[in-house]
């Protein structure tokens, strides 16, 4: 495995800003929730994991965590058609409960939109939408966020979760990928 500095383009977001940056959304959300009964914070494996953890530190109310797994039958493994499937549910009844779905990176759409429309099938109440990076310019189906970390451009990026054919997702800042770097390599 390469060491990513390789075919890293540049660092979009410091880990610095980054950590400033969920401070300030989980003080947001602290604010916005404090009469809630009941906060369960959803997390979608794999991408979301480490800004959930992040994230739920910065939090300062009561709220219960889960997390489920949806893969998409898409066009390749970098976008996606809106076709999903659930290959992790929940463990935990989310009717009559406040739910905010936590994402690493909102791009189409289509992947979020499924799952708010199979989850808002289960009477939660409340459910919303938490995104550290939004793809904005991508966005095939509009899709609710009440709360955005960062708008980016329409570059592929990794770390922080997020990850290259599956690797990479333990860097602390998001990286922009040289794409022909990456993948003159990935082919020797
Ligand atoms: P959507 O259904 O097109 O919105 O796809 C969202 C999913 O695509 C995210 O949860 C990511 O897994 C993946 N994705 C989209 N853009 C990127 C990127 O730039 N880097 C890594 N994963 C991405
Ligand atoms: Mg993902």
């Amino acid at each position: 495995m390469r060491n990513y500095s390789e075919f890293l383009a540049e660092v979009l977001i410091s880990e610095e800003e980054l950590q400033t940056r969920i401070k300030e959304m989980g003080q947001q959300i602290s604010e916005d929730y404090k009469d809630s009964k009941n906060l369960l914070l959803i997390c979608i494996l794999r991408g979301g994991v480490m800004f959930l953890t992040d994230l739920m530190r910065q939090i300062h109310i009561p709220h219960a965590i889960e997390f489920m797994a949806v893969s998409s039958y898409g066009l390749g493994a970098r976008e996606t058609t809106g076709q999903i499937r659930i290959s992790h549910d929940l463990n935990t009844d989310i009717h009559d409960r406040d739910v905010i779905l936590v994402e690493d990176i909102i791009d189409s759409g289509h992947t979020l939109s499924s799952v708010l429309d199979m989850l808002s099938t289960r009477k939660p109440k409340s459910l919303e939408v938490c995104t550290l990076l939004d793809k904005a310019e991508r966005r095939e189906v509009s899709v609710p966020v009440k709360y955005v970390g960062f708008t980016i451009p329409n570059k592929f990026v990794f770390g922080y979760g997020l990850d290259l054919d599956d690797y990479y997702r333990h860097l602390p800042f998001i990286g922009v990928v040289d794409e022909n770097k990456y993948q003159a390599e990935s082919d020797e």
